[in-house]
């Protein structure tokens, strides 16, 4: 079969997702896992799907829920978010919003829009793995995204011409990101807004855990800072993509874009090219189930992951060895160490497993350039409290015999 000799160069940059590999081995009963970043499904509001579900098939409305329809999605459903976006200091209108298949959709769009192969796009080191799975499909360059401004506008956008392209936009999480849980300081928002134009790029402010604040003061998106010094939307850069996966659930698949409505308009195209839209029926019980109680809602889930991630904050202080650093996130759902440099998160997660019967991600995964070999990233927001305790003393011997040599 000479089929694969047939693909598009880009399927060779197309790797399997380290973490989804992982999660199939995960089923175990007898591992506990910090691996998988996903909710906890005690947390899901399901006796308000099965009732927004069971009224949107209800009385006729199934002509509506069942049927295809816009490619810019449900109109209460972006009646809402704008609302919620204005509060955040965005300004907008449901003509700024598209829903999308999760936010991950969104960052395959925005990669489809902004990239040609050979453009360089910035981003964290370490970043989402999902952004660079997502953005890798149109044969980009990764640089390295500086938000203390170290690097000069001029230097990036030499590397990017020798590299064949132009730096076509900035793909940052700046509220507790995957992986690290670190949130970006006010300065280093407007950094980033100073740099992005100085080069004249798209910033990608990937908000998936902007509402999963435990402690300290909320700080302004990149939009809501572009938004303060232009006054118009319209002017803006800035491209918000937003998620009720870690709100509500990850299974209805409804995230969205928030932007400029020339942007916003382009990726109606893709869109309508890609899915045609996101499933009406989920969009209305979205809708519905947001627009009741919303925010108790995310008081409840803050409530209890806040509680883990205090408890593995405290495990971690009693069980991890000197020489090993992590992380304490105002939010989200991670927590990153940082071990001995002679030490391979790859090769301890195998020890991991094999000896202790626990899991996490090895963080060389979320560098573009594979680099951060003794980095790992664990995960608090799926475990019972018991669980986290165990666990992490688990991976401290891990550690401490890896350290032994
Ligand atoms: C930083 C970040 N962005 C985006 C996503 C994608 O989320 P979804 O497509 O479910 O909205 C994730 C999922 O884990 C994430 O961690």
């Amino acid at each position: 079969m000479t089929l694969t000799q047939k693909f598009a160069t880009r399927a060779d940059r197309m790797k399997a997702s380290e973490i989804r590999e992982l999660l199939k081995l995960l089923d175990q009963p007898d591992i506990i896992s910090f691996a998988g970043g996903i909710p906890d499904p005690g947390l899901f509001p399901v006796a308000r799907f099965q009732q927004a579900m069971t009224d949107a098939l209800s009385d006729g409305r199934h002509a509506q829920s069942l049927q295809y329809s816009t490619s810019e999605g449900y109109l209460p459903l972006r009646d809402w978010i704008a609302g919620e976006m204005g509060k955040l200091g965005i300004a907008c209108t449901p003509d700024n919003i598209l829903i999308t298949s999760g936010s991950q959709q969104a960052l395959d769009y925005l990669g489809k829009l902004f990239l040609s192969p050979g453009d360089t796009a910035l981003v964290g080191w370490p970043t989402y793995l999902g952004a660079l799975g997502a953005f890798n499909a149109y044969e980009p360059q990764f640089d390295r995204l500086d938000a203390n401004a170290n690097r000069s506008a001029g230097d990036y956008a030499d590397t990017a011409a020798q590299n064949g392209g132009q730096v076509k936009l900035a793909y940052l999480s700046v509220d507790f990101a995957n992986p690290t849980g670190a949130t970006l300081a006010r300065h280093e928002r407007e950094n980033v807004l100073d740099l992005a134009e100085q080069l004249d790029c798209a910033v990608i402010e990937d908000a998936a855990y902007q509402a999963l604040r435990y402690d300290g003061d909320a700080i302004p998106p990149i939009l809501a800072l572009e938004l303060a010094r232009k006054g118009d939307i319209e002017l803006c850069r800035t491209i918000y993509c937003g998620s009720f996966s870690k709100t509500l659930s990850p299974g209805l698949r409804v995230g969205w874009v928030c932007a400029a409505q020339v942007v916003i308009s382009q990726l109606v195209l893709e869109k309508q090219a890609g899915d045609l839209h996101t499933p009406t029926l989920n969009q209305m019980a979205v809708a519905a189930v947001a627009a009741d109680g919303f925010d108790a809602h995310v008081a409840q889930v803050r409530a209890v992951y806040k509680t883990r991630r205090d408890r593995m904050l405290a495990a971690l202080k009693r069980h991890m060895p000197d020489g090993v650093d992590w992380t304490r996130p105002e939010g989200g759902m991670f927590i990153w160490l940082t071990l001995p440099p002679a030490l391979d998160g790859a090769t301890l997660l195998d020890q991991a497993i094999t000896t202790e019967r626990v899991a996490f991600v090895p963080g060389a995964a979320f560098y573009a350039d594979g680099s951060g070999r003794n980095t790992l990233r664990l995960s608090f927001s799926n475990s019972a409290a018991a669980d986290i305790d165990t666990g992490i003393e688990r991976l401290g011997r891990v550690i401490r015999k890896a350290l032994q040599g």
